[in-house]
């Protein structure tokens, strides 16, 4: 039973206040979880509750989610067992009683969410990942590893945000993340070696002033290629724009690399390209969130060739995933808790991508903590695919090393594969 929930104001990776909850029980069981916080976020995502207070963090603090869930919150929810995982969420979320979590805050209630979770699986002797995927949770996520930063990420010339690798020929998950990490490192020379900076954006990519949208795909290449990999083989490139952030007024500006403004189709025109030129296996947010018509314009065209998928659009709401199976908008689902705030309603959103054949992509915020939580529950939802930044920030390593756990702990049972086939 729980006996005590507290919360408490932390700092996320950006140096920005955000909620860990904690959650006790009769057994002396302790479940603890972190909130992460995004950047370029859809405009249908559960609310962040902040202070607004300028006197404090700018007005990022987050001290009214904080009472929110000590004062309010944790007198509806003490005594009960924490097993009841959905009958808590849904007891949070009609407390909070507004469509997308204003009232409360989606920080306050998924903090509690996470750490009811962890507490639950503690209390049930196994780890996060079994607790909430059963025996059948074996298989570990194939990494999309944002390694070049732009859009909101980096102060830089590159508009996309995040240029990814994809180890799809490695046999393992501990194989996969030295591929990538050796990509990772062949990269920060080339860099160099061309005068490029080496600083890194918010999920650790590199952030060079590059010429062009293009040149982050022809160094990632020549990167996998001085690290011994055979591009389109071993490792793939997977691209998130996050169009959402270039998008104004019906059009796409490609302003901070100067290469103009292009309609809707002309994008996907220039995606087709690339898709020719380049080993790209999936693209996300190609196009900005309320751009359906242009999505499914785009899924119609490359939906065959590659894998299409929606982060802003969805905002992992089985509403809006709802809208997208029925109009074909994309063929795959970016993943966050925090977008939709309750752990079982993100379960909901990965069976609805299952049902569908869609695939999913579970994901970081580019504000993240140390908790590995998004970790466990990717092997809980069966692997799928998961982005968690690159190999060089403390909070983004904190999830591949516990899937480097999790994978010795599973031994020969662990299963690892490419996904999206090919
Ligand atoms: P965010 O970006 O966490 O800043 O929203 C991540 C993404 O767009 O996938
Ligand atoms: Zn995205």
């Amino acid at each position: 039973k729980i006996v005590s929930i507290r919360a408490l104001e932390i700092l996320d990776s950006r140096g920005n206040p955000t909620v860990r909850v904690r959650v006790t029980l009769d057994n002396g069981v302790v479940g603890v979880a972190s909130v992460p916080s995004g950047a370029s976020t859809g405009e249908n995502e559960a609310v962040e509750l902040r202070d607004g207070d300028r006197k404090r963090y700018g007005g990022k603090g987050v001290l009214k989610a904080i009472s929110n869930v000590n004062e309010v919150i944790a007198p509806h929810l003490l005594g009960m067992d924490p097993l009841r995982q959905s009958e808590i969420d849904r007891m949070m979320i009609e407390l909070d009683g507004s469509p997308n979590k204003a009232k409360l805050g989606a920080n306050a209630i998924l903090g509690i969410s996470m750490a009811v979770a962890r507490a639950a699986a503690v209390s049930s002797g196994l780890p996060l990942y079994l607790y909430l995927g059963g025996p059948g949770a074996i298989r570990l996520p194939m990494p999309m590893m944002n390694i070049l930063n732009g859009g909101k990420h980096a102060d830089n010339s590159v508009d996309f945000q995040e240029f990814m690798v994809m180890p799809v020929g490695a046999p393992t998950f501990a194989e996969a993340l030295r591929y990538c990490a050796e990509t990772f490192h062949a990269l920060k020379s080339i860099l160099g070696k061309k005068g490029y900076g080496t600083s890194v954006g918010d999920e650790g990519g590199f952030a060079p002033n590059l010429k062009s949208n293009e040149e982050a795909c022809e160094v990632i290449l020549e990167a996998m290629e001085a690290a011994g990999y055979l591009p389109g083989k071993d490792l793939a490139i997977a691209l998130d724009p996050a169009a959402s952030s270039f998008f104004e007024d019906g059009n796409y500006h490609l302003s901070k690399s100067g290469q103009g403004r292009k309609t809707s189709s002309q994008m996907t025109e220039l995606y087709q390209s690339w898709v020719d030129k380049y080993p790209i296996l999936s693209l996300e947010d190609g196009l900005a969130e309320n751009d359906w018509e242009g999505f499914r314009e785009q899924t119609a065209i490359l939906g065959d060739k590659i894998q299409i998928v929606g982060d802003d659009i969805f905002v992992t709401n089985t509403q809006f995933i709802q809208r997208g199976i029925r109009e074909k908008t994309s063929n795959a689902v970016l993943i966050k808790l925090n977008q939709i705030g309750t752990v079982t309603e993100t379960i909901e959103a990965i069976q609805l991508c299952r049902k569908a054949g869609w695939g999913f992509v579970i994901s970081h915020r580019s504000g993240e903590t140390e908790d590995p939580f998004i970790a466990d529950f990717a092997v809980a939802m069966g692997g799928g695919q998961l982005k968690t930044g690159s190999v060089c920030r403390s909070e983004r390593i904190a999830k591949y090393n516990r899937l480097l756990e999790i994978e010795d702990e599973l031994g020969k049972s662990a299963v690892f594969g490419n996904p999206l086939g090919g």
